[in-house]
């Protein structure tokens, strides 16, 4: 008797582990059942994939979504909606929200917001404080939790841990592999005088590339002394990726899509929308981070997204807050990126899917294998489109990519064998849960 699958994803060519390749899904319980020709099967719901390519499902883990207490920007709702409307299954979500997520009350707070109403599946990052130390152990367990994430250089809001001994102290608690913004915050307090008032062109020769080589180095130093795993987030410079290459042992490597697109040209054009920490660079440092991508020493893509309204955007800098959104444009900005001959298909997918998962421990996602969710992205590889501010579904509505034109583009973003988004439409209810991590797996489920 032919099998039979609550939903089966037909025709599509699929990318997995065995290379790109036609290939049907069978889906049964929201877990991927079987792979191959599955013409004859029955099935609740058959998805025809003519013409579409099947990509395990595009975990980004950096993203802000400023719930609790900055709602004026962002809610949990509305960041997981930009993200599966951009082909986004699962994001890891930052500690720098109000209160600061740095305690087991602020992440089951922020667990139970997230379940059931964000319409990806989710993690938070716990942030790590001078204060909070001897608890990392506890915390970076606790379910919902994506791992430890320090500040280094300050940034939106108020978590820094900007000391040798701070980080020495943090590294020393954390079994999982912390995750860390890299800017050296001493030298950023000795030069807040050249941020020039009016131009956020000065953006990026205040926190210049020393000021993230030398915390970079710092930290590679400590981890080695303590013997830890460090994940060094949007690294945003040539020489870090010339210094990391010497540290994989010890250190994975988060690039963004705003690194490898934009650049300091764009200040002219983007003014403070283009205002980021770390900043968007020269273009020299653009082309180094690609090499980075080329030869593997980048690990992942993050799309750092941070999202401020138009009229806090508005204010003269530096009063202007750093941050823009990406979790929406992931998808498309790097699938156009593969059009262009810049980047491989399998390439993206090992950096949206493989590499969490490798990086993380995810236990159950990153894969298009047996046995895993059914968390999958299927985009046209060939459809022209332009990103443009009115299809944000983030709460801001606005993108640093307003009119820039894509080939490959995201058409359905499936969450545990569920239908979310399909042709720019939220289709299910939300059905949000915490990821679940080999590392800090519950017990008795
Ligand atoms: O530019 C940034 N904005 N960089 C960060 O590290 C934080 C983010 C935010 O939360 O706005």
């Amino acid at each position: 008797m032919a099998a039979t699958f609550d939903i089966v994803f037909r025709n599509g060519v699929v990318a997995n582990h065995d290379g790109l390749g036609p290939r049907d899904i069978g889906v049964v319980n929201g877990r991927i059942a079987e792979i191959g020709a599955l013409g004859a099967a029955s099935a609740g719901e058959v998805v025809d994939c003519t013409g579409l390519t099947i990509l395990p499902g595009v975990i980004d883990t950096q993203v802000h979504f400023r719930e609790p207490g900055l709602t004026h920007k962002e809610d949990l709702e509305t960041g997981s909606r930009a993200a599966v409307l951009g082909g986004v299954t699962a994001v890891f979500e930052m500690p720098n929200t109000n209160p600061l997520t740095t305690s087991e009350a602020t992440l089951a707070d922020k667990v139970a917001r997230g379940r059931d109403r964000m319409h990806c599946d989710f993690a938070f990052w716990v942030g790590g404080t001078h204060a909070n130390v001897a608890d990392l152990p506890e915390l970076e367990r606790l379910p919902g939790a994506a791992g430890i994430k320090v500040f280094m250089g300050s940034s939106t809001g108020d978590l820094l841990v900007e000391d040798d001994s701070g980080i020495e102290a943090v590294l020393s608690q954390t079994r999982r592999r912390a995750a860390f913004h890299s800017e050296d915050e001493f030298r950023l307090r000795e030069r807040k005088g050249l941020r020039v008032p009016g131009d956020p062109n000065s953006h990026h020769v205040w926190r210049d590339p020393v000021t993230a080589m030398l915390c970079t180095e710092r930290l590679v130093r400590i981890a080695r002394r303590v013997g830890a795993r460090i994940h060094v987030l949007h690294v945003s410079t040539g020489e870090e990726i010339d210094f990391l290459k010497h540290h994989k042992d010890v250190a994975s490597v988060e690039v963004t899509p705003h690194h490898l697109t934009l650049s300091s040209d764009d200040y002219a054009r983007l003014g403070t929308r283009l205002q980021m920490n770390p900043p968007v660079r020269e273009p020299h440092h653009r082309d180094r981070i690609w090499w980075g991508v080329s030869q593997g020493i980048a690990d992942i893509l993050g799309s750092d997204h941070a999202p401020h309204t138009l009229a806090e955007k508005a204010k003269p800098y530096p009063e202007s807050p750093s941050g823009m959104p990406g979790v929406q444009t992931l998808v498309p900005v790097m699938l156009d990126h593969v059009a262009n001959g810049r980047l491989s298909l399998a390439r993206f997918v090992d950096m949206t899917s493989a590499g969490p998962q490798r990086l993380f421990g995810l236990a159950n996602k990153g894969r298009i294998a047996v046995g895993y969710d059914a968390d999958l992205t299927i985009v046209d590889l060939k459809r022209t489109a332009t990103i443009t501010d009115a299809q944000s579904g983030s709460r801001i509505g606005w993108t640093p990519y307003d009119g820039h034109a894509v080939t490959g583009w995201p058409i359905g973003t499936i969450v545990r064998g569920r239908k979310v988004m399909w042709e720019g439409d939220l289709v299910t209810p939300s059905t949000g849960a915490p990821c679940l991590f080999a590392e800090a797996l519950p017990r008795n489920r």
